[in-house]
């Protein structure tokens, strides 16, 4: 097994660190090689995605990824700044497929500012477009208008073969769950989910024992928060992903809890934490490790094909909730408020009890 691991900024490099702590405490055959990525990619040779870097993750069977992002580099160039480097490797390594699943362990039902009733038993596998969309449609850009006005344009775009592989995934993963898929569009208003719509209908014929639903993004983002479980598979879009993932995090009491796997058509794949790199509490050994955890689980269950240590991991987090450990984000009245290290510590000794 051959991962790179790239912690990339702001909290990156500690949530790495005690996910890195969990994959040895597993004792497999494993080489890791560590490298620069965002605003850490920038400062050591000047672009957020170095050549370097984009070898190694080619080179590699998996990647684990930190966060990226920090204020101080707002300023910069686009081209050069942390996202972009993100947006890069997912596009150069072709990582279409983003599995973001939101479960609510039931340890943390009252972390959620939902109602406990709401959200226990909440299992949803939100399945997102990652290398098309609005993110990367051509023309994009700021320009001047005659009138000496700007203007900015981005371009949402999709073309039948992006939305047919994406929509594979959904209902292949909907066969081994609850055999539901509900697809997420705007196609009252746009004609790039118009067509969306109508791809995901044909290819529904493929899978006649998966239920087919369909939802305008903005019901969606509603019924999220108004009654969340009868979700199983959702399948959208790059940017309605982005935010519907964002949203359906909160159901399990922290964006802090929620892993995810990109993966390419071969099952290559990225594995980062769905939140980002909070720089406000960067360093300070405060943040929340669980989701990049549970993202060397997906690591495993989904590039490796190894279920036994998946549910190991996962089992381990388990144990370390149940034993009522709690970084700041998750923490109630009544549990064990830890570091990020010390949660990381307490994974690591479920493991090997
Ligand atoms: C995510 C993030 C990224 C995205 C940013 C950091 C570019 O929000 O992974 O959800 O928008 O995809
Ligand atoms: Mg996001």
């Amino acid at each position: 097994m051959k991962i790179a691991v790239l912690p990339g900024d702001g909290i990156g490099p500690e949530i790495v660190a005690q996910a890195v702590n969990v994959l040895k405490g597993l004792q497999l055959t494993v080489e890791m090689t560590e490298a620069p990525i965002g605003g850490a990619g920038y400062e050591a040779a000047g672009d957020p995605l170095p050549n370097a870097t984009l070898q190694l993750a080619k080179d590699s069977d998996a990647v684990l990824l930190g966060a990226v992002g920090d204020w101080k580099y707002d300023k910069l160039e686009r081209h050069l700044r942390p996202e972009r480097g993100l947006l890069r490797i997912r596009k150069e390594l072709n990582l279409f497929a983003n599995l973001r699943p939101a479960l609510l362990y039931p340890e943390l039902a009252s972390a959620s500012t939902l109602k406990p009733e709401v959200v226990s038993g909440l299992d949803i596998m939100i399945v997102r477009e990652l290398t098309g969309d609005i993110y990367f449609g051509q023309p994009r850009g700021i320009s001047t208008l005659e009138n000496g006005e700007r203007e900015g344009i981005n371009t949402m775009r999709y073309n039948e073969s992006e939305i047919k592989r994406i929509g594979r995934v959904a209902f292949e993963i909907a066969m081994k769950r609850n055999k539901k898929v509900c697809s997420v569009d705007k196609a009252n208003v746009l004609e790039t989910t118009e067509l969306w719509r109508q791809v995901m209908i044909e290819l529904s014929k493929d899978y006649p024992e998966v239920e087919l639903s369909h939802m305008y993004v903005d019901n969606a983002a509603m019924q999220l928060i108004r009654a969340p479980k009868q979700f199983d598979v959702m399948v959208t879009g790059n940017i309605f992903g982005d935010i519907l993932s964002d949203e359906a995090s909160m159901l399990t009491g922290s964006i802090g809890m929620l892993p995810s796997a990109s993966l390419d058509a071969n099952n290559k794949g990225m594995y980062e934490p769905s939140h980002g790199s909070a720089p406000d509490i960067a360093g300070k050994n405060i943040a929340n490790p669980l989701a990049t955890i549970l993202s060397v689980a997906m690591m495993l269950r989904y590039t490796f094909n190894d279920e036994a240590n998946a549910v190991r991991i996962e089992s381990a987090v388990k144990k370390a909730l149940s034993d009522g450990f709690r970084t700041a984000d998750i923490y109630t009245e009544g549990t064990k408020k830890v570091s990020c290290s010390e949660m990381g510590e307490a994974v690591v000794s479920a493991l090997v009890s």
